[in-house]
């Protein structure tokens, strides 16, 4: 899929794995029961932003709230690491990345659209400059299951 999506995909996942065992980005893990349902690739840029490098929620575990959960953990982090800015790009034409990522609380970024062959990606900025942006924890649709989050690496 992301061979497919991306000419480079693959080459570009071996890069942000490197990024993790040497340290220089986060691995986050969401877990429901004993199973991972979901994972974030975050690399920091500067001292003030980040970039979501990828967030995955596996398709068995969609729609139970598991990423806005993650991006809500996440969130709280880097608002306490003093990260005013996340970034994220992905497929302008998928509507359920977008409308997940707009109901978390992140903007598009006007010009930011990028051409991958026949298709385009566009950036989206979540805005953390101020503790009232932080994406907030809703009663929705709690599933009955666990969740953990794992923080494998932290920021150098
Ligand atoms: C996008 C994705 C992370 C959403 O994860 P999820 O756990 O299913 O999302 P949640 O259940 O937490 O939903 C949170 C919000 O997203 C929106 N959303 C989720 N699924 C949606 C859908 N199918 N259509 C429209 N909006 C949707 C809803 O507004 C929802 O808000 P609510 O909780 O108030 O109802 C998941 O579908 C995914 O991994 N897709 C592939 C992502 C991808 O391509 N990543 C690479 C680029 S970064």
């Amino acid at each position: 899929m992301l061979g497919v999506q991306y000419p480079d995909g693959l080459d570009w996942l071996e890069r942000r794995l490197d990024d993790i065992e040497s340290g220089r980005a986060q691995l986050w893990q969401a877990g429901l029961g004993k199973f991972t349902s979901g994972w974030a690739i975050v690399t920091p840029k500067g001292n003030h932003d980040v970039k979501l490098s990828t967030m995955y929620v596996a398709p068995g575990a969609r729609g139970q709230g598991v990423g806005r959960r993650m991006i809500e953990a996440i969130s709280a982090e880097w608002h306490y690491r003093n990260i005013f800015s996340a970034r994220v790009t992905f497929d302008e034409d998928d509507r359920v990345t977008r409308g997940f990522f707009e109901a978390v609380g992140f903007k598009p970024i006007p010009d930011s659209r990028r051409q991958y062959g026949a298709r385009f990606d566009r950036a989206y900025l979540l805005d953390l400059s101020s503790p009232d942006l932080l994406p907030v924890a809703t009663n929705k649709r709690r599933v009955p299951c666990e969740f953990a989050l794992h923080r494998f690496k932290r920021f150098i």
